[in-house]
């Protein structure tokens, strides 16, 4: 049988944790991890450990430990840590590696992040994934870009994971496929927040009027609950998503004037994000939409009473 790959994670958050998971489930063996946010770094607390270790991850105390034992390394930490994140992994990499970006920043974050990757010898894929990780684990259609791309592509897609290599793709091409899709989809996503908070403000139930929201009928209130009620989680990601599409669209001669209103909604809603976390943390199922907007409107009153509506 042919060697297996040896995966090393920077960022064992949501992506980072159903990768593993799936590629787990379909026979790689090893996998290692390392992370360093704001809220879990090493050394981990033992429920972190805990969660890992079931789905058979090794949790790793330094990122020279990551590069000692795998080959591939897969950065899924934020758009707004991709560079310095490169930055500080190109200090442990060397030609033995491949770097692959997974995070959805623009394109020209990630010829950044390539530039600081290719000077420590190794060699930088970029790619974008352009599904929910909760769901599809690791099988979610990713393209992929770079002189690596093909490599990983080899490796990986053994494991069932839906890799598109885009031909002659450098970096920064994939970030593009992704930073062009956003438009839609980060619309979407903020026209479910706008509307659903105003009807929730104006006391209007929408469930009444389901006929009035046309085409979208039907699936409007399981997008609602899965935009707002499981993604408040990730508001303040999707703001910074948001802005890459301002620049990159900008870096084409396209004035971004969506975009500038959705970063604006979703910065709105990203100011709640740590409270909510808090507030629902002993959930074990998400909150419906309904809920979330009920916290968010305490939350605005605590804030400014006095000028509340
Ligand atoms: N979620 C999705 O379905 C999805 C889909 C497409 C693309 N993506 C991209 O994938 C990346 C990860 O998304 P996610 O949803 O998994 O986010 P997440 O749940 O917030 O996970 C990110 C993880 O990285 C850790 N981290 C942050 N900065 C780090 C650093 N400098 N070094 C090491 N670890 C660090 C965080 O730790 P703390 O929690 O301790 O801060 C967290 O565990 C993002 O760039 C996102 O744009 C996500």
């Amino acid at each position: 049988m042919a060697e297996q790959p040896r995966l090393g994670i920077i960022g064992f958050g949501e992506v980072g944790y159903h990768t593993a998971k799936g590629l787990r489930e379909s026979g790689l063996q090893t996998i290692w991890a390392y992370n360093s946010g704001h809220r879990y770094r090493p050394p981990y607390p033992p429920e972190y450990r805990r969660r890992a270790e079931e789905i058979g991850v090794t949790l790793v105390d330094t990122l020279g430990e990551l590069a000692q034992r795998a080959q591939f390394i897969l950065s899924v930490t934020s758009p707004a840590s991709a560079v310095s994140g490169a930055q500080e992994a190109a200090h442990v990499l060397d030609r033995s590696h491949i770097y692959v970006d997974m995070n959805s920043s623009g394109p020209r974050p990630k010829q950044e992040a390539a530039a600081v990757i290719e000077v420590s010898g190794a060699r930088f894929v970029d790619a974008c994934l352009l599904s929910g990780a909760t769901v599809d684990l690791h099988r979610g259609l990713t393209y992929l870009s770079g002189e690596a791309a093909a490599e990983y592509q080899r490796a990986f897609k053994p494991f069932g994971m839906e890799l598109e290599v885009i031909p002659d793709g450098k970096p920064g091409d994939a970030a593009l496929v992704k930073m062009l899709r956003s438009i839609l989809t980060k619309g979407t996503m903020s026209v479910l927040w706008e509307l659903s908070y105003a009807a929730y403000k104006c006391g209007v139930d929408l469930r009444q009027y389901q006929r009035a929201l046309g085409p979208f009928r039907g699936d409007f209130f399981a997008a609602a609950d899965r935009t707002i009620g499981y993604g408040y989680v990730h508001a303040r990601r999707r703001a910074e998503e948001s802005h890459d599409i301002q620049e990159t669209l900008r870096d084409h001669g396209v004035e971004p004037y969506l975009a500038e209103a959705y970063e604006k909604r979703l910065r709105w809603a990203a100011r709640w994000e740590d409270e909510l976390r808090q507030r629902f943390a002993e959930r074990t199922a998400p909150p419906t939409a309904l809920e979330v907007l009920q916290a968010i409107e305490e939350l605005e009153h605590a804030v400014a009473p006095a000028s509340a509506p």
